[in-house]
């Protein structure tokens, strides 16, 4: 599968209209989060209405516009934030599908707030704002594909394609801090160290996979 429309047209989109969502739409968000938690082993859960989870202190003003998130959660465990970054990035790319913008938040949200208003009973390292955008967002600055990646050998195009879609996917402060390197049918991903790079592993593995295609490589590690 090629690099989808939906990686290129979606941008982070941190300001909301009050447009609630439609019943069937909610409906089908519901049913990718069943599907996505059963895959991942994780407690996704949608608040919708009035989604109450950035705090008093968090909550930067254009925040408080927010009114439907993805309370990120699952039971605790190392690798928990980088399955929790796969099953939300394709998450957020079947909400822009469905005509919405999203934010990921990892940082200014109350986990507390969160886990209150979803019940969720894990550890939930992050938000995932969504709902009908005040805009569409821009494209974010980005590194050129041989600053992050690098294959030993001719490059094949599904490496390319994992690369671009990689490049277009939504990381920590927008450093893109990740290197791909690919040899044989194998790709290593490694992310600079931070608070956010389990995250930023798994919502970047997921965009490769989806830009490379099926079949087409294994992941080393
Ligand atoms: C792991 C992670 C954590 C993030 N945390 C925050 C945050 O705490 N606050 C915020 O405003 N944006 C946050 N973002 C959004 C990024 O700033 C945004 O995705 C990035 O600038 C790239 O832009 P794009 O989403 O348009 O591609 C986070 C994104 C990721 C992937």
């Amino acid at each position: 599968m090629p690099v989808t429309t939906a990686m290129r047209e979606r941008h982070v989109v941190r300001e909301y209209l009050d447009t609630p969502l439609p019943d069937d739409l909610v409906a089908t968000l519901r049913s990718h989060i069943t599907d996505a938690n059963a895959s991942h082993g994780t407690d996704i859960r949608l608040l919708t209405g009035s989604a109450r989870v950035f705090g008093p202190v968090w909550g930067p003003v254009r925040a408080r516009s927010v009114r439907n998130c993805l309370v990120m959660s699952g039971p605790d465990a190392p690798d928990l934030d980088e399955r929790l970054g796969h099953a939300g990035a394709g998450l957020m790319l079947t909400a822009q599908e469905l005509d919405l913008n999203t934010w990921w938040v990892g940082g200014t949200f109350s986990p507390k707030a969160a886990a209150r208003a979803s019940g969720a009973t894990g550890r939930v390292p992050a938000v995932v704002a969504l709902g009908y955008g005040a805009t569409q967002g821009r494209p974010h600055a980005s590194k050129r594909p041989e600053q992050v990646a690098t294959y030993d050998g001719e490059t094949p195009a599904w490496f390319a394609q994992g690369v671009e879609a990689a490049l277009l996917a939504p990381t920590a402060l927008g450093k893109q801090a990740f290197t791909l390197t690919g040899r044989d049918r194998q790709v290593t991903i490694r992310c600079e160290e931070s608070a956010y790079a389990l995250q930023d592993r798994g919502i970047v593995k997921y965009h490769v996979e989806v830009g490379a295609g099926p079949g087409t490589f294994t992941w080393t590690d």
